[in-house]
């Protein structure tokens, strides 16, 4: 039976992603730093769905960690789900280095390390799938997210990649550009609600674009006409508009 490796499982859409992959008969590797509550999460699709479950600690931020972390894994996984991010502050990040570092990691360097390990493991296999959780803030910079977006563009750009380096070797990579997505990353904020997502449109989206082997999706569809939109604005009067 296929196993898939969710990376930040504690976030809302990961929850969702666990919950559509075990219904479709796959076993889960539940990584992140709070293991009481994936053990839990683990229980609970252990019991629903009658798949395997395991909770496993996983900190992004420690590279140096995520080489052993994966070989650890016996079975591999025949999936890999990137969704570990944070949003940060981006006023705190413009004026603390320590703040500002610890969103690009979070985003970007921390991602890196851990596909790394598992892109090359699945090119000597010459199979598997790895799906990366970005954001549309990647495709322009504003200035109220620029160093999350910053570094959102860079996993988008190393997705982009890793896909062309891997087809040859019959490994699948998606990027995922979600707009807005009802979590707790933007619990307090007002969202506008033809424009957010809810987690499980984002788990039956990558479940499909796994299944169809689709390379990039926005979740919802209307964004990438949105950022088609954004991407084209002159940069004249982009750099006047207040977003
Ligand atoms: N919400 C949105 O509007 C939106 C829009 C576009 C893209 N996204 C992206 O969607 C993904 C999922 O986010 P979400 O909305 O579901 O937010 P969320 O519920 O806040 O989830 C963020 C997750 O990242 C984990 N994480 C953060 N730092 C970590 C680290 N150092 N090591 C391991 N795990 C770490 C958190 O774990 P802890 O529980 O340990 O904190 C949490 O599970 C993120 O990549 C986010 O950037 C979100």
């Amino acid at each position: 039976m296929s196993y898939v490796l969710i990376l930040g499982a504690t976030s809302d859409v990961a929850v969702a992603c666990a919950h559509e992959f075990a219904a479709n008969g796959y076993n889960l590797y539940l990584a992140g730093r709070d293991t009481g509550t994936l053990n839990i999460l683990a229980s609970d699709a252990n019991i629903r769905h009658r798949v395997e479950a395991k909770a496993l600690k996983f900190d992004a931020l420690q590279s140096d960690t995520h080489q052993s972390f994966y070989e650890s894994l016996n079975p591999k996984p025949d999936v890999t789900i990137c969704v570990f991010g944070l949003l940060g502050d981006q006023q705190r990040s413009e004026h603390n280095w320590t703040d500002c570092e610890k969103v690009i990691h979070s985003n970007y360097t921390g991602a890196v390390s851990v596909l790394n390990a598992v892109a090359n493991h699945y090119e000597a296999n010459k199979s598997g799938v790895i799906v990366g959780v970005s954001s549309v803030a990647g495709e322009r910079g504003r200035q109220s997210n620029y160093i999350y977006g910053s570094a959102k563009a860079g996993f988008t750009a190393y997705l982009s990649g890793l896909r062309n380096r891997l087809t040859k070797s019959n490994v699948h990579v998606v990027t995922v550009k979600p707009g807005f997505i009802n979590t707790r990353m933007t619990e307090g904020l007002k969202l506008p609600k033809p424009l957010t997502a809810e987690p499980e449109h984002l788990s039956k989206a990558i479940l499909k674009a796994v299944k169809k082997k689709k390379d990039v999706i926005y979740v919802l569809p209307v964004w990438r006409l949105i950022m088609l939109i954004i991407r084209n604005i002159p940069e004249g009067i982009f750099k006047k508009l207040k977003l």
